[in-house]
């Protein structure tokens, strides 16, 4: 079954969250998830439907202000969370050492995770991108292995809220090389939309996609449900 996982990013309230759960019908035979900002989590849960996180702390308490740790998310009801998100390392100082201590203390209190790698335009055009994905999956994969709750988002930063999207070669590539590394399920996330998921979703080794923009919106989100449904 493939998993679709809406990453709401600093969007939508706790009222816009509830808005969102009494219109959203997501179809069978799909895996589903939602992640919404921190504030809306409570309003999200109550829907009944699978919610993660979009961070979270390798301590279970501290002196960390700002964070948020795996038991408190267990207790809140949340199921797995986001974990080295691209923005987070670009804006938040995350590097893939602390991305490999989240995703470890995250999969050990038994929440499921997502972990993104990815590289930069830059990086792509100077030939790096198996480099940069290299030691971003291995840090991961040294530090969890190919823990049953692991999947990884492979997220080309050059597609991210751009509109621009890896072709579906680039995707399977990408994807082949991530699974070379470590055999976990592999999302692909940049720019995916209804018009562009049925697509990328039939590739080999795309094993569900990580949807930012689209994942707002109820009847687009919805499509990119069901479009991973019917493969
Ligand atoms: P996008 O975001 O779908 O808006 O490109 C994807 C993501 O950041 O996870």
């Amino acid at each position: 079954m493939k998993l679709i996982a809406g990453n709401w990013k600093m969007y939508n309230g706790p009222g816009e969250t509830r808005e969102f759960f009494e219109k959203f019908e997501p179809p069978s035979g799909v895996d589903v998830v939602v992640c919404p900002p921190f504030g809306s989590i409570g309003a999200a849960v109550a829907s009944g439907r699978t919610i993660f996180a979009q961070n979270v702390h390798w301590a279970a308490e501290g002196a960390y202000t700002g964070e948020v740790s795996a038991p408190m998310l267990l207790e809140l009801g949340v199921a797995g969370a986001i974990v080295g998100h691209s923005e987070r390392r670009q804006y938040f100082g995350e590097t893939d050492e602390t991305v490999a201590r989240r995703s470890l203390a995250a999969l050990d209190a038994g929440l499921r995770v997502i972990a993104c790698v990815g590289e930069s335009l830059e990086e792509r055009e100077a030939g790096q991108m198996e480099l940069v994905l290299r030691l971003q999956v291995e840090a991961i994969g040294e530090s969890v292995g190919a823990h049953d709750g692991l999947v990884i988002a492979y997220e080309p930063v050059w597609a991210i809220g751009t509109g621009r999207t890896a072709t579906p070669d680039q995707a399977r590539e990408a994807h082949a090389f991530v699974k070379s590394l470590l055999d976990v399920p592999v999302l692909y996330g940049g720019s995916v939309k209804p018009e562009n998921a049925e697509e990328l979703l039939a590739e080999d080794g795309v094993d569900g996609a990580l949807v930012g923009g689209a994942s707002l919106d109820v009847e687009s989100f919805t499509a990119i449900c069901r479009a991973a449904a019917s493969q």
